[in-house]
């Protein structure tokens, strides 16, 4: 049995209707919402993002970012052996976005589920996954973080509306006799549900409570880089590495100040920071797959270099993952 697990190939994909930060500040206008390009790119670095059109799903962006990694990958769809979706924007209450995923892929027969941990979504379901090779459960697996946040964003609420955006990243994990993944390192704490949440659900084929997206963007902000620095060094010291070691950090792109102050605590130079929310906004679990692929494809980021992903996100949710590309 092979010991280790190890990314194959990476893919993603941005729905084509991309909105600037002028562009969105005209359409919110229309509604009596104010807002402009330089509030957004001060506070959070966010320039532009994508929305999916209105037919559009998760598992319609998903696909398309696991076509791009399968073929990164040189796997064959039905050769893939698990699917793990990280969404909080499912297609449906159920069944599973990764089921619904499956059967466009034709990888059908697989076991396929998704991931509620909203941001760090993609950290726990690379966990996961990595966990199942090891244990020889999986041997080729698909992980895909796709979101249509638009979906359940309040553009009456100008402090959260233009913080996110659509899109899906996605890899192939396959086990490998050299170490890929090296260490990896989750948390949640649900005494902090209430900064953070979507605060509906459906009774009686009815949605009851609030079915928009809130957030206390200051609570987020403290408790986001305490952790993140938490789990990032956690995970240095499960691989007997230190921060010097690391050759890219891919944080989650949520907001640029989070990121500096990431890479800050870490002393690490921007430089060596992948930072895509500028184009991107907050993708949520798409979003560390959607940057690790963009750097992947432009050249920045090569095979062998030593890569630290970190996530946070609702729950409270957030971990790491360290590997070797
Ligand atoms: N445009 C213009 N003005 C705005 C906007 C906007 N879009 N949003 C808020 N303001 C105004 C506020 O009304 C307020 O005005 P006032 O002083 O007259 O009352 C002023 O700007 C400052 O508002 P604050 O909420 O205090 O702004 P802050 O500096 O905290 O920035 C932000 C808000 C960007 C949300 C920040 O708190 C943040 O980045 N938090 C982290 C949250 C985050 O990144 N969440 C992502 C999801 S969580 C995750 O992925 C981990």
């Amino acid at each position: 049995m092979k010991l280790y697990s190890r990314i194959t190939g990476t893919g993603s994909y941005l729905p084509p209707r991309r909105l600037s930060n002028a562009d969105l500040a005209a359409e919110l206008a229309t509604q009596g919402i104010e807002t402009s390009d330089d509030w957004i790119v001060e506070r959070t670095g966010i320039r532009a993002r994508h929305f999916a059109a209105p037919e559009v799903c998760s598992s319609d962006l998903g696909i398309e970012a696991a076509r791009r990694a399968l073929q990164a990958a040189g796997v064959r769809a039905q050769d893939i052996d698990l699917i793990i979706v990280a969404t909080s924007t499912p297609d449906m209450v159920f069944p599973s976005t990764a089921c619904i995923l499956q059967d466009k892929l034709g990888a059908n027969g697989c076991p396929a589920f998704d991931v509620q941990a909203v941001c760090s979504g993609f950290i726990y379901a690379l966990s996961i996954a990595d966990a199942m090779i090891k244990t020889g459960a999986a041997s080729k697996a698909l992980v895909i973080g796709a979101e249509v946040f638009s979906r359940i964003l309040n553009f009456k609420d100008r402090t959260t509306c233009v913080l996110f955006g659509d899109g899906a990243g996605a890899v192939v994990l396959e086990a490998s006799d050299t170490p890929g993944i090296l260490a990896s390192d989750l948390h949640a704490d649900g005494k902090h549900v209430g900064i953070l949440c979507v605060p509906g659900h459906v009774s009686g084929g009815q949605v009851s409570g609030k079915p928009l997206l809130q957030m206390d963007g200051q609570a987020v902000f403290k408790l986001a880089v305490g952790v993140l620095d938490e789990a990032a060094r956690a995970t240095l010291a499960k691989a007997g590495k230190t921060a010097a070691d690391i050759d890219w950090l891919i944080p989650h792109q949520a907001n640029l100040r989070i990121m500096q102050s990431s890479a800050r605590k870490l002393k690490l130079s921007m430089d060596k920071v992948i930072v895509t929310v500028d184009q991107h906004g907050n993708t949520s679990a798409a979003s560390i797959p959607l940057a690790l692929d963009s750097a992947v494809r432009s050249g920045k980021v090569k095979p062998g270099e030593l890569l630290l992903l970190e996530g946070v996100g609702g729950g409270f949710t957030w971990g790491a993952v360290l590997l070797n590309l």
